[in-house]
């Protein structure tokens, strides 16, 4: 079995960060989001994958994930010239993948448990595709499914005014090679794209079985800076381990899980996990609270940061309390007059604030 992702788009959601770097790229945890993707669908057994990208962004993409070798796997770099729907993105990829059943995970989706489970299922069955959903509260902003019985899926409807339901598709699909005709019968929608969600709904017109799989853990779309916030959250929770390869002085306490990379210094701070701080960054005089990250070589001076997650190379002055911000590379924030107020932010990378 093979597995493509996607990891094109043009990343709107998260303008300004995604004007220098690919969505998928953003790191959580300081691990790209891409990474955590790859490494589930290993997971899956699967090590032959096909990453689909786009002109805007896909040397950046190819720089970063490189040809495997990182995790002994073996990556093909598919272009898609134009955004024209992710069943487009399957028809580029169809020399690829061949006649062979085919793993299809969305790049900036991550999921709990990943895809070990939907993928032996699917290599047991005679079933033509599996689709993952999960329950949200707003329908109307994802694919949407209908079920029969047990577990069957009648209907499938893209970002639909009124939802069948509520249970809206993650970004992961299972495919045998039916699907490639399904694609050569749909139009273009609304939106100008190929959607996935119409081919797979011709393969139900024309009788093929698609059955659905119900996730019970936590999905993040991290298309936007909320989810990225809430992705970093729900990653510290689940993964950060205490681990200082760093130099923390005798005035400083940690506590909790907190992971400090090499060459990190850590000077009369106070450090409450889950946070992860990456490699050769300062901390002086600071507060960093739960679930934060702090991305390699920033520096942190009279600073207190929580819920936040910092990027690489930024440095942070002399500011009370930072929360609920994402703040982009090489971003310098910094206090210019005495008060004492909370900041909210979501600044693009090279940005300087003076708060
Ligand atoms: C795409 C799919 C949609 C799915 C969603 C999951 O939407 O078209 O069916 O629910 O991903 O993230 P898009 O991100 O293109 O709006």
């Amino acid at each position: 079995m093979k597995a493509i992702i996607l990891s094109g788009g043009k990343g709107t959601r998260l303008r300004p960060l995604t004007h220098t770097n690919a969505k998928q790229l953003i790191p959580v945890a300081n691990k790209p989001i891409l990474y955590f993707v790859i490494e589930q669908i290993l997971e899956a057994g699967i090590t032959d994958i096909g990453v689909i990208i786009s002109p805007e962004t896909g040397a950046r993409v190819r720089e970063v994930v490189g040809s495997g070798e990182r995790w002994d796997c073996s990556i093909t770099y598919i272009l898609q010239e134009k955004p024209l729907g992710l069943a487009h993105a399957v028809k580029t990829a169809a020399h690829f993948l061949g006649r062979e059943p085919f793993l299809m995970f969305l790049g900036d989706n991550l999921i709990q448990g990943g895809v070990k489970h939907l993928v032996a299922d699917f290599e047991e069955t005679d079933i033509e595709a599996i689709i993952q959903l999960k329950e949200v509260k707003n329908p109307q902003q994802f694919g949407v499914a209908q079920l029969g019985y047990g577990e069957q899926v009648i209907r499938l409807m893209e970002k639909p005014k009124d939802p069948p339901s509520n249970l809206a598709l993650v970004g992961v699909y299972l495919f045998k090679s039916q699907i490639f005709a399904a694609i050569e019968k749909i139009t273009p929608s609304w939106r100008g794209e190929l959607e996935i969600t119409d081919a797979i709904q011709k393969l139900i017109d024309d009788g093929y079985r698609v059955k659905a799989c119900q996730l019970q853990g936590w999905w993040l779309d991290t298309g936007k800076k909320d989810d990225i916030l809430e992705a970093n959250r729900v990653i510290l929770d689940e993964y950060v381990c205490y681990q200082n390869l760093g130099f923390v002085d005798q005035d400083s306490v940690l506590a909790g899980r907190v992971e400090i990379g090499v060459g990190t210094k850590v000077i009369n701070s106070r450090l409450r996990g889950p946070i992860c701080i990456g490699k050769n960054v300062i901390i002086k005089d600071s507060f960093i609270g739960p679930y934060t990250t702090v991305g390699e070589n920033s520096v942190l001076e009279h600073v207190g940061v929580e819920h936040s997650v910092v990027l690489e190379n930024c440095r942070l002055y002399n500011v009370d309390r930072i929360e609920d911000s994402l703040i982009g590379y090489n971003t310098l924030v910094e206090k210019g007059v005495t008060r004492k107020n909370t900041v909210r932010l979501f600044v693009g990378d090279d940005s300087q604030v003076i708060v």
